[in-house]
């Protein structure tokens, strides 16, 4: 009797603690779901906002009315000789050739027609590198007219200090950020600007200018556009002479000069390509 009872009494206990022991276990795996939830959605906002893909700023806001604009005031007002360009056209080019498609995976290949439509022949004796010295390169050429830097021409006139690229899966320009040479060599900034100098320097004919930087110790610097791309890509058939300049800042204590090391490899390349090279050291105008 008393075995029964106990048993009894024992039974009904059994069913609480079971069914209480289950509405526990309910409970608590629903909130500790509903904290997962809530850290992965807070730590994914947050990492989102803190660290976006790439390490390059995100594209120019409002770039391809940027390009249309810049594109039509080149053709009517800078270089009224190339007004028969189709401005629409290049915009579309350019814009298409990165659109949808993975930043780092840019070719040569993607601005061929932007190249076709953008061609352009400088005269001549007019062409005017620079490295390090962009801001007083495009003084001069701004002075003394008839000379054209890359950023003088129409494509390095309309992409000159923007930034750009897109996302796989979408039609948008991605303005959060961009790859830079960090993130791959073959971003589109990189492929374009290292394409179009090269097309620059092909082009190139008869006695062509650099402006290079005395302030610094490398007045001739082998990793920069001009040292890379542009001075490899002179065609010796064409160009018969390089005159450099090396600029010192007033006031700064010059750093190299035409009897510098850089300033001798520099003159190494051009003996071996058989072009002419002089240079002559000057102060900066201000
Ligand atoms: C040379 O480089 C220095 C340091 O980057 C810069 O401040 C200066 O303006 C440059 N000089 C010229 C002539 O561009």
């Amino acid at each position: 009797m008393a075995n029964h009872r106990f048993s009894v009494v024992s039974g009904s206990e059994e069913e609480e603690a079971c069914c209480s022991k289950k509405a526990k276990i309910c409970l608590g795996v629903f909130l500790g779901l509903l904290v997962l939830v809530t850290v992965a959605v807070v730590v994914g906002i947050l990492m989102g906002r803190r660290s976006p893909k790439w390490n390059g700023k995100g594209s120019t806001v409002d770039f391809q009315e940027i390009i249309l604009r810049r594109c039509y005031t080149y053709i009517r007002v800078v270089q009224p000789e190339l007004g028969d360009r189709d401005c629409q056209k290049i915009k579309k080019a350019f814009t298409d050739a990165f659109i949808s498609k993975d930043p780092c995976s840019a070719r040569e290949e993607d601005y061929d027609l932007l190249m076709k439509l953008g061609h352009q022949t400088v005269p001549c004796d007019k062409t005017v590198f620079w490295s390090k010295t962009k801001e007083l390169a495009h003084q001069y050429t701004k002075t003394q007219k008839g000379l054209f830097t890359l950023e003088n021409t129409l494509l390095g006139y309309i992409a000159d200090d923007l930034s750009w690229c897109g996302k796989v899966g979408s039609s948008e320009i991605n303005l959060e950020s961009c790859p830079d040479r960090r993130n791959c060599n073959s971003n589109f900034v990189s492929v374009f600007w290292n394409l179009l100098s090269k097309r620059f320097a092909e082009n190139a004919c008869g006695m062509v200018q650099v402006f290079l930087n005395g302030s610094i110790s490398n007045a001739f610097d082998k990793t920069s556009t001009f040292g890379r791309v542009e001075v490899h890509s002179l065609q010796p058939s064409k160009v018969h002479t390089l005159k450099a300049w090396v600029i010192h800042d007033s006031g700064k204590t010059p750093r190299d000069t035409c009897s510098g090391s850089s300033i001798n490899e520099l003159q190494l390349i051009l003996r071996g390509k058989n072009i002419k090279f002089t240079c002559q050291e000057n102060y900066r105008p201000i």
